[in-house]
């Protein structure tokens, strides 16, 4: 049953119970369809209420249906809406929690509409490539007016109910402490006994604003053909200005039938379900309990320590965070107070809202100020010495039970937990800095960490609005392993004929926000430097093109040097600089290499298939659970482009026999390392066997059920 029908007082309630969000799946729309026309039948009824049975109002569509029959298969939800609408006693829509997409335009079709103040609605389909294909595009702006009903579609941004733009759209805003039910049942009632039944598509076409909507096409620029969604949402909407409400409705139908086809559609709502499916780890079930996470420690008052700390007191969580010296604790204080006051300067946070954060937040110097706080998070410098220091000194103060996590992005967490009495404690929280920016997490799972330890640190991620992603041990966990071997290729590029700039514009072109030479540039070429060193001594099976260590010998570490790969005359604007272009050329030819010119595809492909060959590596080894997991990690994390999903999606929709082909052609022609470009033994399994890593993540996910 996804819908339960009761009556009260002449009021039917139609209680959705589709959970967990009560998604707007075939059977849901069956029953909401049946559940009306009982209503017409039933002769004691006099109206209709629709509410969520203890679950928000409605998510929307069943994202999980799409690209299946379900989702297209008769009631669709434009014909439930439209039996809705023609219903011939009052239907009004009860909304709590949200009522997002499909699940605001199923509201908009009742004839009046009732929400707790503190309940959020929008018309998010934008984020999944889509438009609101139920309506949408036609009702909201009959109600709200052109503008708002543009900002609205063309952004996704969720709106409280009591928002000044969506005047009119409720019949009454209901407090937390009223019985939404009750409000909405009266509210029922007087509709029924007015005689009238309101029909937003039974309004005129909304007020036309041409200067709304070329501002919009103006805005688009480049993105409308990265996001196909933009142009045809400011097409359908405009239609509701100037056609009828059938005609619009035939607009933004076939809108929605092409964007659902496209590879951006896919790839955004790939992105979405993964990210939910991360958080879910596989062997650990709904058995294992979660420990304590009130009050916690961060040791280390860095840039990233700060940022971590600044990151907990956001999320309501009071932590202390220790430092060695007075001197340090001074300058955290002072760079939390700067990120503090910048928010405020920008009405991102009210001054007392900024003041309520600082407040959680105190410094220490003394171990025995941490006995009592329910996890630390270690954020000192990468040695395992400095390591082996602080987790000795927490493994003597913290009370049992407690969590010790650190943010190590490179040192093997085995030998971490190690030197602690309590290894099941320990565990990985990897931040990305800027902490308290960054959306992604990497949760280590040690050999030793408990299962609960590691339910708890997942948790503890998306408590503090991160995606939390589980890794398992080795050299760079998930994303850093990945990422070397990008930045491998973007150098032997360089140094067998292509520029860094035109490595960096194939790759934005590609869809990365910034290409590698610029963000090695923002990052600092020491780090990468010292990274090349330290591999050449304990990995020369793994050969780096030195080809920009003569930069780094100059004291050319990039932005905070006002000149690294590129000149930063103003500390923030790329300019190439003939300079080092010509000392590039100047290198190959030292190294006897012919520099040839290189075609933006093997640009795009070098880098890009680089990060699929060791992807697979890192699934076959079992470091990540499955391969969405890998594609989570470069979307939160590295800014891979959303729209084409993540490197492992994208390489299924490629095809892994095309994959396996490039990187054939790629192992003929690199200079240095070819033998990096052999298939991963996983890549070549799921070609023979005519399969994909979505695929095989399936069949693994049941072999471990
Ligand atoms: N369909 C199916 N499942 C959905 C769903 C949907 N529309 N929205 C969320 N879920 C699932 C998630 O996958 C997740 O599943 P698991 O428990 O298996 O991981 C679960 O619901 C909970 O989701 P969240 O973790 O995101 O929970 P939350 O409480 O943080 O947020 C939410 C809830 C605000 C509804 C958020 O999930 C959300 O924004 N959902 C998407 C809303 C959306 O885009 N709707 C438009 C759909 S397209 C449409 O409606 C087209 C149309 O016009 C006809």
């Amino acid at each position: 049953m996804t819908s339960a029908l009761a009556i009260h007082d002449g009021v039917a309630v139609i209680a959705l119970d589709n959970p967990p969000v009560n998604g707007l799946s075939h059977a849901l729309r069956c029953s909401i369809v049946d559940a009306v026309a009982e209503v017409n039948l039933n002769e004691n009824i006099v109206a209709a209420v629709l509410i969520g049975a203890a679950l928000p109002f409605s998510g929307g569509a069943d994202i999980t249906e799409f690209g299946t029959p379900k989702s297209w298969e008769q009631p669709d939800l434009v014909a439930v809406i439209e039996a809705v609408e023609a219903s011939a006693k009052p239907v009004v829509a009860a909304i709590a929690g949200v009522a997002l997409g499909g699940g605001l335009e199923l509201a908009l079709g009742c004839h009046a509409r009732v929400a707790l103040r503190n309940a959020r609605v929008g018309l998010p389909e934008v984020k999944l490539g889509l438009l609101p294909g139920a309506g949408g595009t036609q009702r909201l702006p009959r109600l709200v007016g052109v503008e708002t009903a543009l900002d609205l579609i063309t952004s996704g941004r969720l709106l409280p109910a009591g928002a000044a733009e969506l005047k009119g759209m409720f019949a009454a805003l209901v407090e937390p402490d009223e019985d939404l039910l009750e409000v909405a049942s009266s509210i029922a009632r007087s509709v029924a006994r007015s005689g009238e039944l309101p029909s937003i598509s039974s309004l005129p076409p909304a007020q036309p604003r041409p200067e709304i909507f070329d501002a919009a096409r103006a805005r688009l620029s480049g993105s409308g053909e990265r996001y196909p969604a933009l142009p045809e949402i400011i097409a359908a909407v405009e239609a509701a200005t100037v056609l009828d409400f059938a005609a619009g409705m035939e607009v933004e139908k076939a809108a929605f039938k092409r964007l659902i086809e496209t590879d951006v559609s896919k790839a955004l709502r790939h992105g979405f379900l993964a990210e939910r499916r991360a958080s879910h780890v596989r062997e650990i079930g709904a058995d294992v309990g979660v420990r304590r996470l009130d009050t916690a420690a961060v040791i280390g008052a860095g840039l990233m320590g700060t940022g971590i700390a600044q990151c907990l007191a956001a999320a309501g969580i009071e932590v202390t965070l220790l430092e060695t010296s007075e001197q340090a604790t001074v300058r955290s204080e002072k760079s939390v107070d700067d990120v503090l006051g910048r928010a405020v300067a920008k009405g991102r946070l009210t001054a007392k809202q900024a003041e309520a954060q600082k407040a959680l937040i105190r410094w220490t110097t003394d171990y025995g100020d941490l006995r009592n706080v329910d996890i630390a998070i270690e954020a000192v410098f990468e040695s395992l010495e400095a390591k082996r220091a602080v987790f000795e000194e927490l493994d003597r103060n913290l009370r049992p039970g407690a969590i010790l996590a650190s943010n190590t992005s490179t040192l093997d967490l085995n030998a971490i937990a190690a030197f602690t009495q309590r290894p099941a404690d320990v565990v990985g929280t990897h931040f990305f800095s800027p902490a308290n920016v960054m959306r992604l997490l990497e949760v280590v799972r040690g050999d030793r960490t408990a299962p609960d330890v590691v339910k708890t640190a997942m948790q503890f991620g998306r408590r503090i609005g991160k995606v939390s992603v589980l890794s398992g041990v080795c050299d760079g966990f998930i994303g850093n392993r990945m990422v070397e071997e990008y930045f491998r290729q973007a150098m032997f590029l360089v140094e067998e004929g292509a520029l860094p700039f035109e490595v960096d514009e194939a790759l934005e072109e590609f869809g990365f926000s910034m290409g590698p030479f610029k963000v090695a540039d923002l990052a600092g070429l020491d780090i990468g430097w010292s990274i090349r060193k330290r591999r050449a001594q304990e990995r020369p099976d793994m050969p780096y093109s030195p080809v920009l260590d003569g930069l780094c010998e100059q004291g050319r570490f990039g932005q905070k040097t006002k000149a690294g790969v590129y000149l930063y005359a103003d500390g923030r604007t790329a300019v190439r600089d003939p300079e080092v272009e010509r000392s590039i050329a100047a290198f190959s030819q030292s190294q006897n290499i012919a520099r040839r010119e290189i075609s933006k595809s093997e640009i795009v492909d070098r880098c890009v298939l680089a990060l699929v060959n060791e992807g697979a590596k890192i699934l076959e080894e079992g470091i990540a659970q499955r391969a969405s997991d890998i594609d989570v990690v470069y979307l939160a994390g590295y800014g891979f482009p959303d729209f084409r999903g993540g490197p492992m999606f994208h390489a299924d929709s490629v095809g892994l026999d095309k994959v396996v082909e490039r990187m054939t052609v790629f192992e003929r022609l690199q200079t240095r390392d070819p033998a990096f470009w052999r298939p991963a033994p996983l890549l070549q399994h799921l070609v023979s066997t005519h399969s994909n890593f979505a695929d095989w993540t399936n069949r693994s996910a049941m072999e471990n059920l």
